[in-house]
């Protein structure tokens, strides 16, 4: 009885101290350094436009207000910190000013967008970002690391649903990630019903634009019985998010298009994906991933630059040479 009461308080003692650290780190606080927070906040906005761009229908103007945002967060924002979000920024509004004036669309925003390009041409600020084209046939098979580096998010769907055996290659091919213990928690449920992935997709709310051309339809999920103490409460996400990596690549390898759908969401939203769903409440959802055959080319994709390598890579006291 004690043991149990001090596993109980175990787990309030580890969530409270989750929510000052998360309180305190996360992208709202004011404890976080100003140009840290925008490096991020830059990123995540701009790449809302280089995703307008690769949907398959794109509305003449969409997103102004987000725009607006990067633009004037570009002007205050520092790229000596990090010049990704600077470089992605004005990739992206470049991208959206030649997607306009391609057309002959005219307007004020476009005006703007055009004076803040040429403003930054003088800054040396490489123009990264923005769209590409995915090449079906530019995977080099013969090179591990060139096929892995070619997959990318496809929102370009043919809507069709895949066979059932199709589905079993992918799921089956996935299950080669790595668990803790082997325990293999994670669980995978289809949907190909046009009424269940409006329900659930409409609940995600991240695939707007592409979402009526999503005919089949993944949520990852990993079950809560498989973990026990307090130091385990974030491990359904690592196994899950690690198997949900297996399926992107798992459809990639056999040229289906693929892209995460995050489940950041509440828990009410969290439940209310369950009903719909039919998912058993002892599942935790990780994320969705919509799939399937993509539409003839030409493809484009959101072209999500990376981060310098030494920004991330952190050598601690190695001694290799
Ligand atoms: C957990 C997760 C959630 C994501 N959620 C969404 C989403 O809701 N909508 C979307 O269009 N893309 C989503 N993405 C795709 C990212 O935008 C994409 O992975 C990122 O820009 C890197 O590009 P790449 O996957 O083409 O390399 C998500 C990716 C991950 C890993």
């Amino acid at each position: 009885m004690f043991s149990k009461a001090a596993k109980v308080l175990k787990f309030l003692s580890e969530y409270s101290q989750d929510l000052w650290l998360t309180l305190r780190h996360n992208g709202y606080s004011p404890l976080v350094e100003r140009r840290r927070r925008q490096f991020y906040k830059l990123i995540i906005e701009t790449h809302t436009i280089e995703k307008g761009l690769s949907l398959p229908r794109r509305r003449a103007l969409f997103g102004r207000d987000k725009v607006r945002f990067v633009m004037s967060t570009l002007e205050s924002y520092d790229p000596s910190f990090s010049p990704l979000p600077a470089q992605m920024a004005l990739g992206a509004l470049d991208a959206y000013l030649r997607f306009h004036r391609e057309q002959d669309i005219e307007d004020p925003l476009l005006d703007e967008v055009e004076a803040v390009l040429e403003r930054w041409r003088d800054h040396q600020v490489e123009f990264r970002g923005g769209i590409k084209p995915f090449k079906l046939d530019a995977v080099n098979p013969t090179s591990p690391i060139a096929w892995l580096q070619s997959r990318s998010s496809l929102r370009m769907f043919d809507g069709v649903p895949v066979s059932p055996d199709t589905v079993r290659e992918v799921v089956a091919a996935a299950q080669s990630a790595p668990s803790q213990c082997n325990r293999q928690s994670t669980h995978i449920h289809l949907y190909q019903d046009r009424e269940t992935i409006d329900s659930l997709l409409a609940l995600q709310g991240g695939s707007r634009g592409f979402s009526e051309h999503v005919g089949n339809l993944f949520v990852v999920t990993s079950e809560i019985a498989a973990w026990g103490g307090a130091g385990q409460r974030n491990q359904t996400y690592v196994d899950g998010a690690l198997f949900s990596m297996c399926v992107l690549l798992s459809c990639h390898s056999i040229g289906l298009g693929a892209c995460p759908l995050n489940l950041a969401v509440t828990n009410a939203v969290e439940r209310k994906i369950k009903e719909a769903g039919g998912i058993p409440t002892g599942e935790r959802l990780i994320m969705m991933i919509a799939f399937g055959n993509m539409i003839s080319e030409p493809l484009r994709v959101a072209a999500s630059p990376r981060r310098a390598l030494d920004e991330i890579l952190h050598w601690h006291r190695c001694t290799a040479s």
